[in-house]
């Protein structure tokens, strides 16, 4: 099996209609292997990106070159090296799920046996076999998609774009796909262009993330590097009482950048809990006051996305930002089954 290739995007924008300024500027560089994420919120340019990568769209400005290869110079060479999976469906569903497997196989030049051969394998691999033979319209959406992800990979692509893949998933669903693709790339090193609003899948799945919005992008690293940006940890503190009130002894422990009280707890924005925790049970017992409970928490991509894409990071009480974020996510993928 061949190695994964690389992608580039130098300076890409697309302009609809002289009008959508869609995607303002992107530029990147994938390495051949690695699992790169594209995050942002809805309308921020991310199908658009894959669009003009994939060889589906001509960028109005930039190069995209994919594999080494200037996408609008030479795109049927593009897109034999590349699988897509698209947002929107594109199996037939007219034909069963081996017939879409076969049929996309040929259009790639493999011969019949293979084919077959291929169809099967991923019939299997995708948790299908049960129902290969029924035609692809009698299938449930995650098997829908499951199919789709089949089909995109029939060719052994060695780079793949893949537009929210694991949208309308069930979280068994979505591990499985992923375990899936980790097999491919360890196998074959393939490289692998990711759009999703699943922020936990980012965080465990990709190597390196970048963050769109409004055309551009925002910011671009390592799910490590992304959350150290947020800055430190968030610990709170429950007293056994309400007063003394400690936040002014709190306040005066090197590293903390805010404080917000609510009765007897005590939000603490610091840059390391670990060395804060100590630190201030020893204050806050000093100051009389006996210490009930602590919890440390890191930032999670959350945090990331709701600071890069404008979002208020509320510190009051109420849903957090992994709560919302995650409402935002139901209610986008109730919407996107209900187009
Ligand atoms: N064919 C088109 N003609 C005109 N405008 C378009 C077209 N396709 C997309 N747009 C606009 O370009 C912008 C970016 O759209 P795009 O589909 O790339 O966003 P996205 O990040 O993929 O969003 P989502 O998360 O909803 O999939 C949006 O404002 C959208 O309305
Ligand atoms: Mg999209």
């Amino acid at each position: 099996m061949p190695e994964g290739g690389s992608i580039v995007a130098k300076e890409l924008v697309k302009v609809y209609g002289g009008k959508v300024r869609a995607v303002e500027g992107v530029s990147f560089e994938v390495p051949p292997g690695e699992i790169f994420g594209f995050l942002g919120p809805n309308g921020a340019g991310k199908t658009t990106t894959v669009s003009m990568l994939s060889a589906g769209l001509r960028p109005t400005s930039g190069q995209a070159i994919v594999d080494g290869i200037e996408v609008g110079r030479d795109p049927e060479a593009v897109k034999r090296r590349i699988g897509v999976i698209f947002q929107e469906a594109t199996a037939d569903g007219d034909l069963s799920g081996r017939e879409n497997l076969e049929i996309a196989a040929g259009c790639y030049g493999i011969s019949r046996s293979e084919s077959r051969l291929r169809a099967k394998e991923l019939i299997d691999q995708m948790q299908l076999a049960d129902a290969a033979d029924r035609l692809a319209k009698t299938y449930s959406g995650g098997m829908r998609r499951r199919l789709e992800l089949a089909v995109g990979l029939v060719h052994r692509p060695r780079i793949l774009f893949l537009d929210e893949p694991t949208l309308g998933l069930d979280p068994q669903g979505r591990a499985g796909f992923w375990s899936f693709i980790q097999k491919l790339r360890q196998e074959n090193g393939m490289t692998v262009f990711v759009t999703t609003h699943y922020l936990d899948e980012a965080d465990g799945m990709c190597e390196r993330i970048a963050i769109i919005d409004h055309g551009k992008i925002v910011i671009l690293g390592t799910p490590t590097e992304l959350k150290d940006k947020v800055g430190g940890d968030v610990v709170t503190i429950k007293t056994s009482s309400e007063t003394p009130d400690v936040t002014n002894v709190l306040k005066a422990i090197p590293g903390v950048s805010s404080i917000q009280r609510k009765e007897t707890a005590y939000r603490v924005k610091c840059a390391n809990g670990e060395t804060f925790v100590p630190l201030a049970v020893g204050s806050v017992t000093k100051a009389g006051v006996g210490v009930a409970g602590v919890t440390v928490k890191r930032p999670s991509l959350d945090e990331v996305f709701l600071e890069f894409t404008g979002r208020e990071f509320r510190e009051e009480e109420g849903p957090t930002a992994t709560d919302r974020a995650v409402m935002m996510g139901r209610v986008r993928d109730n919407f996107a089954r209900r187009r």
